[in-house]
């Protein structure tokens, strides 16, 4: 599958000269085939993700140069290419992750939608760079070029470490760049977890972001089998992180959706997605709402947070029979099903 080219990719192709004229480490929010565009155009470049969808993708392409993980492995690289992120706190760490397995002089490029924050590239940018020059610019996608003065101290991770307390539950909250839910505990997972129903035995916490729903269940009941699943790296150490720091358990793995996750669960608990990178939309809730049944023990339940606007309720009915709503605020709806 050859997904549609964005606006940014168009622009990239678009300067394939410059950017083909050395290897490039390619980091960010990648949305389509670039690795193979590039790879058409000169050398093939070396691809860091964050994103299991988009390291599982590139690799059923035949893609053999790939990193999944929060930091790209040690080895020295010609040029980097990033790709802005929609958080300007991930594009900050991502430089501080990439730039020093580069050499002095080395050529940076960060392209991105005009929406996306891509316009901050040279403050991004001033602490490596002299100069930032705007390469290109249309239908709101920007290219920037800059050279590395001087190589970049090693990344070290717990600099960009935060976090805070849940008092409630005396939870600390370890979070990283671009997670969920950085400097306080949103107001649906509060919901969620004011609203839960007696839980036993092994449950999912799907979309674990820093791990707050997680912890906070095995806080109070440290008897529970829990596993924890997340599409995004920083969002996994976040949540190893948070276990860690109060003494938890779990297994913690990358999953897109449900695809790398083995039934059956007593419980799949969620505060799931609606945003993917700029756009809008529902793909992995409605796929979990509808094939979540299918992952749960008999009697085994479904509960999630959502925007109560958003119309999962009829999803959820389709495909348990039933649809309870559980708690109501100005915003949010609990929803809970049971496999029957
Ligand atoms: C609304 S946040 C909730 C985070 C956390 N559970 C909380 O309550 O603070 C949704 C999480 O789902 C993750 N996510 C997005 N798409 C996903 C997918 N396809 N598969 C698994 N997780 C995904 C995001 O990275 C994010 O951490």
């Amino acid at each position: 599958m050859l997904k549609a080219l964005t606006t940014v990719s168009e622009m990239l192709a678009r300067n394939l000269d410059v950017l083909s004229q050395q290897p490039l480490l390619v980091c960010g929010l990648l949305e389509d085939n670039l690795p193979a565009m590039l790879a058409d155009a000169g050398p093939a470049p070396r691809i860091f993700t964050t994103d299991y969808s988009y390291y599982q993708w590139q690799k059923n392409q035949g893609v053999t140069d790939i990193e999944f993980g929060t930091q790209p492995k040690p080895h020295a690289a010609s040029a980097l290419l990033l790709l802005m992120p929609k958080a300007k706190a991930e594009a900050e760490y991502l430089l501080a992750a990439c730039l020093p397995l580069l050499a002095e002089s080395a050529q940076i490029f960060i392209a991105g939608d005009n929406k996306g924050g891509v316009k901050s590239a040279p403050k991004l940018l001033a602490p490596y760079c002299d100069q930032v020059i705007k390469l290109d610019s249309a239908r709101r996608a920007s290219l920037y070029q800059a050279q590395l003065i001087r190589t970049a101290v090693p990344l070290k991770q717990t600099s960009w470490q935060k976090g805070y307390i849940i008092e409630q539950q005396q939870l600390q909250v370890c979070t990283l760049p671009g997670v969920f839910s950085a400097g306080h505990l949103d107001s649906g997972s509060r919901l969620l977890l004011d609203n839960l129903k007696p839980l036993k035995g092994r449950v999912l916490d799907f979309g674990c972001g820093a791990g707050v729903i997680g912890a906070s269940l095995l806080k109070r009941h440290p008897e529970l089998m829990l596993e924890c699943i997340d599409i995004n790296a920083l969002a996994l150490e976040a949540t190893r992180l948070t276990l860690a720091e109060n003494q938890l358990d779990a297994k913690v793995y990358a999953s897109d959706g449900l695809s790398q996750v083995t039934g059956p669960f007593n419980h799949i608990i969620a505060n799931p997605p609606f945003h993917a990178g700029l756009k809008t939309f529902y793909h992995t809730t409605e796929t979990l709402l509808t094939t979540a049944k299918d992952y749960l023990a008999p009697g085994g339940s479904l509960t999630l947070v959502a925007n109560a606007f958003l119309p999962y309720p009829e999803l959820i009915e389709k495909s348990f029979g039933h649809c309870e709503t559980l708690a109501i605020n100005g915003k949010f709806k609990i929803y809970h099903a049971t496999r029957r």
